[in-house]
Parts: structure tokens; sequence; C-alpha cells
């Protein structure tokens, strides 16, 4: 959709900018990426020689300085921040470094020398609806609750973003992800998305049937998971519709699947049966999450995936 352009991407590394790198380097772009490789990994890179990879923090002033007065961007997709909201609990501080402040300089050095932009797009999250109940998450709630320095930063990141296009007139735009899911999701922690702890789970178990999957809370939980490939169409939709300028979307699929489905569905591709230890909720779990799509509709967005889909092409790729 987005060819011979040239694109930044914050957060080119990890698990959904590399893959956004590697669909737009195939469609004649030149990329550029900025990764500090604290969560992501090179190897996400399928063709690491033809995109300018600088390694460094986007915090980094002088690194950002540098990349924008080398480069006229057309695109600007910023992905980068830390992700993990448990890790900015712990250190609110640094997140709010990386993840607010990165963001406003960002901004200010477009305003300042990129006078080709078509649009900058700002990754937030779901996160923002924090412990707000209302079913379907919809954009537009007046109420939102974020929690969390994570969820906050990204609201406030969000926020300054898409009033650069109402008060100066840069071209901007915001996402909030659902729990996107696919290859190269990183399991490292145990707060990183469950699907990729689970399939980990599942890998140790083929060697080790002594291994169990430790769910917290009865299963029935719910979530909008979305298929990483969903969300490179999502945002490339976002990024070149005119409709979209100043204005924030929901990206997940519209729908809910429990984890105890989620665990059936892996089971039956598998043809293998996890054990499976149900523990004590999480604090601060909340129990039912799933969003309207409408808004992001009105784009022609339609996602390909449905879990199935997207846990067998998961399977396929990485398993
Ligand atoms: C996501 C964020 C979380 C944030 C929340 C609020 C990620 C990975 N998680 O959580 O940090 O606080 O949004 O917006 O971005 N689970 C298990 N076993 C595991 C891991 C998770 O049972 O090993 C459960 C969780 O308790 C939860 C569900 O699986 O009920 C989904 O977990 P997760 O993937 O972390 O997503 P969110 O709960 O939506």
């Amino acid at each position: 959709m987005i060819s011979n352009n040239t694109i930044l991407i914050t957060g080119g590394a990890g698990f959904i900018g590399s893959t956004l790198a590697n669909h737009l380097i195939k469609k004649e772009n030149k990329v550029v990426i900025i990764d500090d490789l604290s969560m992501g990994n090179l190897e996400n890179l399928d063709n690491s020689k033809k995109i300018d990879i600088n390694i460094d923090s986007i915090t980094s002033e002088t690194l950002l300085r540098k990349v924008f007065s080398d480069y006229q961007f057309d695109y600007i997709f910023h992905l980068g921040a830390i992700a993990s909201v448990a890790d900015s609990v712990e250190n609110p501080t640094k997140t709010h470094e990386v993840n607010f402040e990165s963001t406003l300089l960002i901004l200010e050095l477009i305003r300042k020398s990129q006078k080709n932009l078509k649009r900058l797009v700002f990754s937030s999250s779901a996160a923002v609806y924090g412990d707000e109940l209302t079913l379907p998450k919809s954009e537009d709630h007046s109420v939102i609750r974020p929690l969390t320095p994570y969820a906050v930063d990204k609201y406030s990141s969000e926020r300054y973003v898409l009033n650069y296009y109402s008060l100066y007139g840069i071209p901007t735009s915001a996402v909030r992800f659902f729990n996107v899911y696919g290859p190269k999701q990183n399991p490292a922690s145990p707060y990183s998305g469950v699907i990729s702890i689970l399939l980990n789970t599942y890998k140790k178990f083929k060697v080790d049937p002594t291994v169990k999957f430790n769910v917290f809370g009865d299963g029935e939980q719910t979530r909008d998971f979305i298929f990483v490939e969903d969300v490179i169409s999502a945002l490339q939709l976002v990024a070149t519709s005119p409709k979209s300028l100043g204005e924030v979307y929901n990206v997940g699929t519209g729908n809910s699947t429990s984890l105890n489905d989620i665990i059936n569905i892996l089971d039956n591709l598998l043809s293998l049966k996890i054990p499976v230890e149900y523990l004590k909720a999480r604090k601060g779990d909340i129990m039912h999450s799933f969003s309207t799509i409408e808004k992001l509709k009105q784009l022609g967005f339609s996602p390909e995936y449905d879990v199935y889909k997207g846990m067998k092409k998961y399977l396929e790729k990485e398993f």
C-alpha cells in the first residue's frame, strides 16, 4: 500500500516494528529504523542490509537530530517505547522519558525540519481505557482511566500528537493497539503478551512433559486478540487515509476470545494437551476487553485473521 517512500520506524527491530519494516522494504521503500535493542532484535529484520539501522535510544536527542537532518521522511511510525506496563510501574521516570518525552521531541523536530511529511502515526494502547468497563471499548468514550505510568504516558503522547495537527497542521494520527500477537513477539517476561508465553510453554512442553502453563484466574477472561499482519494493514490504512488526519483509532478485531478457547485452539492445532494450572487472578487484571472497530472500518479495514487462522499462521512461521 505504501511504496517508493522514505519511512522512519522507531522501535523498528521490535515485534510490530520489524514486521512493518520487513513488509515496507519489499515495496521499494527506503526504511530507516531507530532501536536500542532493549526488547527488539536485529535478527527480526529479514534484509537488514537494505535498512538504515540506528542503534540507540529514542531519548537520544543527538541521534534524533541527525536522523531528521539526514532525511526528509514521507511517513513516520513511532512504535518505540517501554512496552511493559509492569516496568513502567517499577520505573515511572525512565518510562516517561522514553514513552512521552521522545514523542514530544519527535513532534518538535518534525515541526522544524520535515516539510514533506505525509503522516506521523503514533502507537498508543488499549491500556488508556484502564478499568473503564464499558464494552466494547470505543474511541468516543468520554471517560477513560489510564491507571499506570505506561497508560498515562501513552494517553498524553496521543493527545500531543493529535493536537499537533490542530495546532500546527502537522499530519498526524494515533492508533490504540489491543492484544497483538504473532511471530517475533518476545516471550521473555512474565508480563509479555499471553499468547507468546503460551506458545513458548508448548515448545518447552514438547521436550519436557512436566511443564505446565499458568493461567491467572479461571481462563474465562477475554481479550481482543489481533494478528500482527492485520495490524500492519491497519497502520498503512491509517497512514494513507485523508480521513484519519488528527484522529485516533482502535486497532483490534472487534471480537473477543477467552484464554481457555485460545488454549483449546492451540491444543487442537498442535495435537497436544498442555497441562494447565489455574492460579489466583493477577491483581488489576480486567475480566473482559474488546474493541469496536467501526471507525477503522470506515477507512476500509477488515481483519483478515480470526484467532484460529492467526494461530495457524503463527505456528507455521514459528513452531
Ligand atoms: C495488557 C498488558 C498489561 C496491561 C493491560 C492493561 C501486555 C503484554 N499486557 O494486559 O501489561 O496492564 O493490558 O491494559 O501488553 N495470563 C495468564 N498467564 C500468563 C500470562 C497472562 O493467564 O502467563 C493472563 C493475564 O492474567 C490476562 C490475560 O492472560 O488475564 C491476558 O494477558 P496479557 O497478554 O498480559 O494482556 P492484558 O491482560 O490485556
